[in-house]
């Protein structure tokens, strides 16, 4: 016998039998129930989309009570350990880990879109010297929907493969530029001959060598980081992402939209919120005050709490000890101190306990870019490197999925009743 749901209608005494599947039932459903034949029917009222499930994928799964986050089944504590982020990256859009071959392959191919176009380069210097670097990079990364013709050939395979590659491969160029423009530096053109996030320092912080050397240690834990980052099912930026892909736009356009949504403090810009926050509060006897303060409403606590984790978030874990490596290099960052002493004093807080908040991955992430040498403002760009992958995942997967369409939510209506237009002399 089918799983099924019994609703009694008080209002008309009608009964009804709707379908369960998956744990869900489908919002059109409730639709027949009704007083009158002419109403709407039923609708579930869900601000914020605390309990509705938007589609069915399989990117990502995230057991937030539990504390597990696997991309395409593999467990993330796997990925950190042994993957890199291009092999992860591959394994996030097609479904599957690469063999040896086709992971050449699709580094070879990854490496032969890494340059930007000269006018993309020319549109960057319009910004002001001071532009956040976020702004710089999804103003650019909408603009580039103009320089590819096929972009807007969505529903060819090969164009969007393209799109894909140019996506992954350019948006490390991007971002340094951003930030090169920002300190009144020269750009950096791609070295080929260095890894995927070698690169990336390499286009960052080149000065007058001849071949720059990442150093091997940074170089994974950044690496390490862009995995952690790469996707994480229906999160505010990724719902952007299928929310203006499913108007048919180019993904470009719609990854503008997604970097944008990021960009706030409750999502991607937590981790600069954290830095912010860490040197507000100075010193470790300051946390005491801090935390009285974030009770009294005065404020959040950033880089604390998840819509989905209800414990500890799993990335969260990776990043605490790969700061511990970052830190036998380029020294302990100070503000480690009392991020740890906030760590210390929530975790057996009675208002942070009941609530379930635990450190989030922008805990101690800014803490590890900062040593690393990024200025703040670059925080949430390095998160929008890495989750390009997920986002162009998604993309497709919305695309080629033939239950959605376009996004489209209802509303209840609040304002005033019908009223008739009041000419401008005679209104009080
Ligand atoms: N500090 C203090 N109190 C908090 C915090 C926090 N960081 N987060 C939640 N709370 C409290 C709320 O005040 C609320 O308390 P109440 O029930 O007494 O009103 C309760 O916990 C539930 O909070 P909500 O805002 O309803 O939780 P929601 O799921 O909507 O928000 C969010 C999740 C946005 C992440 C929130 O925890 C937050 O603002 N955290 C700080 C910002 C942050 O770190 N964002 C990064 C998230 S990870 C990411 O996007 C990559």
């Amino acid at each position: 016998m089918p799983d099924t749901l019994t609703i009694t209608d008080n209002r008309t005494g009608k009964q009804y039998e709707l379908p369960i599947q998956d744990g869900t039932i489908r919002a059109v459903d409730l639709r027949q129930i009704k007083v009158q034949p002419h109403d709407l029917g039923l609708m579930t009222y869900d601000p914020a989309f605390m309990n509705t499930a938007a589609c069915r994928s399989r990117i990502t799964y995230i057991d937030g009570d539990k504390g597990i986050l696997m991309y395409r089944g593999y467990p993330i504590e796997q990925l950190a350990e042994h993957s890199e982020y291009l092999e992860t990256a591959y394994l996030i859009l097609s479904g599957e880990l690469p063999t040896k071959t086709q992971y050449e392959e699709w580094v070879r191919e990854v490496k032969l879109h890494t340059m930007l176009h000269e006018n993309v380069k020319k549109l960057m210097e319009g910004f002001q010297y001071d532009a956040h670097p976020m702004g710089i990079f999804l103003s650019t990364v909408g603009a580039m929907s103009t320089f590819y013709l096929d972009a807007k050939q969505i529903f060819d395979e090969e164009a969007r493969r393209h799109q894909r590659l140019r996506l992954i491969a350019k948006v490390p160029s991007i971002a340094a530029y951003a930030y090169r423009h920002h300190i009144g530096r020269p750009y950096v053109y791609p070295d080929n001959d260095l890894s995927f996030t070698g690169n990336f320092l390499n286009m960052l912080f080149k000065m007058t060598e001849l071949k720059y050397q990442p150093n091997p240690v940074l170089e994974r834990a950044l690496d390490v980081l862009f995995i952690l980052h790469a996707d994480h099912e229906q999160n505010c930026s990724t719902s952007a992402m299928r929310g203006v892909g499913s108007s048919h736009v180019d993904p470009y356009s719609a990854m503008a939209g997604a970097a944008a949504a990021l960009y706030g403090p409750l999502h991607g810009g937590a981790n600069e919120a954290v830095l912010r926050m860490l040197e507000e509060i100075g010193t470790v006897q300051n946390v005491p005050g801090f935390i009285k303060r974030v009770k009294g409403g005065e404020g959040r606590l950033m880089g604390f709490g998840h819509r989905v984790y209800k414990s500890y978030d799993p990335r969260a874990k990776i990043i605490k000890q790969t700061a511990g490596q970052v830190f036998e290099v380029t020294g302990r960052n100070r503000l480690l101190d009392i991020a740890l002493e906030l760590e210390r004093i929530a975790l057996q807080d009675e208002y942070f306990v009941s609530r379930k908040l635990y450190p989030n991955v922008d805990f101690y992430s800014g803490l590890i870019y900062q040593a690393m040498g990024f200025p703040k403002d670059m925080f949430p760009v390095l998160f929008a490197i890495a989750r390009t992958a997920g986002w162009v995942a998604q993309w497709e997967e919305m695309l080629l999925d033939p239950d959605q369409k376009i996004a489209r939510p209802r509303q209840i209506y609040t304002g005033p009743k019908s009223r008739n237009f009041v000419p401008r002399e005679k209104r009080a």
